[in-house]
């Protein structure tokens, strides 16, 4: 059956492969960019390839403005009935300017605040049974709630960025728990895959993107996992597993939800 996907940062690395699998098997993939000029080259690259069984509805959308992401919201609520799965798969490590213009850290804003935002307005899109697969990471470390609020800088790239995987390990378990209709899983796709990311900020290769999409696509679309809403699916040692400690404390959980809870309503959101 043809499902309808929207994945998040699919002109580039995991979520583009992701997509290009999706595609083969027949789904009808929403395909986001935040440059308008490389959704339209991914897209007819995409729709080009002679494995292309499906079809593409393309959207942008710049994920660190979180304007924007509700724009997106609206489009997509606009334009499309019914989405099976969202994949919240745009992710950024470094860049010039970490601060935002809704005065976040960009890791927090484009990794965790984002993805709770869209996956909050789309609920009411969500099929029977709907996924969201929210990309984590093997990097994870304990979240401060004010640094996640733009209330302090972090001066380390790597320290925001596990800081942000935690956050979206640790709001996945809660809407697996409000959401009892949805399937949630975050997932470390793999360690040091070879992607822009990967490349650019560590100066190595990498290993195969497509076992990072492999692992998102069975997530979406496979069966067997349904028992595992909630979990950590950690696919460097393939098998759902413990986040960081702190992203089974239950507490810590509900205060950085309430949190970015907050901070959404500040933005009037
Ligand atoms: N590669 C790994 O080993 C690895 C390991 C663990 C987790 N992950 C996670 O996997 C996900 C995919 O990463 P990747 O390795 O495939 O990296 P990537 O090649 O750099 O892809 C990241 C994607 O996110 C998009 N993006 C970044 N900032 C955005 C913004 N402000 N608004 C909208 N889209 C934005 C990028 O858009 P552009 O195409 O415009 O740049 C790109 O499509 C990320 O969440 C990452 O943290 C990766």
């Amino acid at each position: 059956m043809q499902k309808t996907i929207l994945i998040t940062g699919s002109t580039d690395g995991i979520g583009l492969e992701t997509a290009r699998m999706l595609l083969a098997q027949g789904h009808h993939v929403l395909l986001h960019g935040r440059s308008l000029e490389k959704v339209q080259n991914t897209e007819n690259t995409l729709l080009g390839e002679e494995k292309c069984r499906g079809k593409i509805t393309p959207h942008v959308a710049d994920l660190s403005n979180m304007a924007d992401v509700e724009a997106l919201t609206k489009m997509v609520i606009a334009n499309h009935d019914q989405i099976d799965v969202l994949i919240n798969n745009a992710g950024v490590f470094k860049a010039a300017t970490t601060i935002t213009i809704d005065g976040l850290d960009l890791r927090f804003a484009v990794n965790t605040i984002a993805p709770f935002l869209l996956t909050q307005r789309l609920l009411p899109l969500f099929c029977e049974a709907g996924r969201v697969i929210n990309l984590s990471s093997a990097a994870q470390s304990p979240v401060d709630l004010d640094a996640l609020l733009g209330k302090k800088i972090i001066a380390e790239d790597f320290a925001a960025y596990a800081q942000s995987k935690l956050a979206i390990a640790s709001w996945s378990r809660i809407f697996a728990e409000r959401y009892p209709e949805l399937l949630v899983f975050a997932v470390n796709p793999g360690s040091l895959l070879g992607s822009k990311m990967v490349k650019d900020n560590f100066g190595i290769a990498g290993s195969d993107i497509s076992i990072g999409a492999r692992v998102v696509s069975r997530l979406a679309c496979g069966e067997g996992d349904e028992a595992f809403s909630g979990e950590y699916f950690d696919n460097d040692i393939g098998r759902f597993s413990q986040p960081h400690p702190d992203g089974l404390d239950s507490e810590k959980n509900q205060a950085l939800v309430k949190a970015i809870e907050n901070k959404l309503a500040q933005l009037g959101l």
